[in-house]
């Protein structure tokens, strides 16, 4: 099982936007993925308290409980797990950040955000986890955003940019992600997509299964406190 764990110490950058839409992305090529929601505020789970489709699982699990969760998902089967932190690095995320195998690093491209993600990286700097940036919500054409792409290169590496989509927004309001929104932008769709290879590729897989788009079944886990749609809402 890889894990892939979405951070930044600041709120409001598209952690919680990206993990749903790679959870879903990973999905749909196949793969037996889980969301796991550490944010107290728990927004990663009410998204996915509106979805309808059954495809995707999820955990709601506080971070001093992780220890008991992750083993159990291992041994389910689990293929990739993400997991979703809090708009704050306590020692709890610390932890958790060492035990993934990659750290995806959202930011937006303005002053603040990239400040705001500076600091995090101070807080983090002991953790030896591989990370990539992913800049998010970026503006088409800007300045502020090639300065944004040089500045965090120098750190590390850069993921494909996402930019800035209403369809992003709507598409959270039930369940959904963008690619599920009738008439969503097929730039949108493209742009999850290469994020998604993107992701596969820093993790080792050079030949990701390709995505189906119609919805895909995969197990039930037997693991305690997993929530699935197939069990809960049957
Ligand atoms: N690529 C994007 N384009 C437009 N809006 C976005 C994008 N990504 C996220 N958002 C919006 O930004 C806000 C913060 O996103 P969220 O995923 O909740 O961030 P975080 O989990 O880091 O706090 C939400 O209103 C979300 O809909
Ligand atoms: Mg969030």
């Amino acid at each position: 099982m890889k894990i892939i764990a979405v951070a930044n110490g600041k709120g409001g950058v598209g952690k919680t936007t990206t993990a749903a839409h790679i959870g879903v992305n990973f999905v749909k090529r196949g793969y037996y993925t889980v969301l796991l929601d550490t944010d107290p505020l728990a927004c990663l789970e009410d998204w996915w308290d509106g979805r309808q489709s059954d495809d995707l699982q999820l955990m709601s699990v506080p971070l001093d409980q992780l220890n008991e969760a992750i083993p159990r998902l291992r041994e389910a089967g689990v293929e990739y797990l993400i997991i979703d932190t809090p708009g704050f690095i306590a020692h709890k995320v610390t932890e958790l950040l060492h035990q993934a195998d990659l750290i995806m690093i959202l930011s937006k491209a303005g002053p603040l955000d990239l400040r705001a993600t500076r600091r995090s990286l101070a807080f983090i700097e002991d953790v030896k986890t591989p990370m990539v940036f992913v800049l998010n919500e970026v503006k088409k054409g800007t300045r502020i955003a090639n300065d944004a792409v040089i500045a965090l290169s120098q750190r590390g590496k850069v993921a494909p940019i996402v930019h800035d989509r209403n369809d992003f927004v709507v598409s959270m309001i039930d369940g959904r992600t963008l690619e599920e929104i009738a008439g969503a932008s097929k730039k949108g769709i493209e742009e999850v997509d290469t994020l998604g290879d993107y992701i596969l590729l820093q993790l080792g897989v050079k030949h990701p299964k390709t995505i189906d788009r119609s919805p895909v079944k995969q197990p039930t886990a037997q693991v305690i406190e997993l929530k699935s749609k197939r069990v809960t809402k049957a």
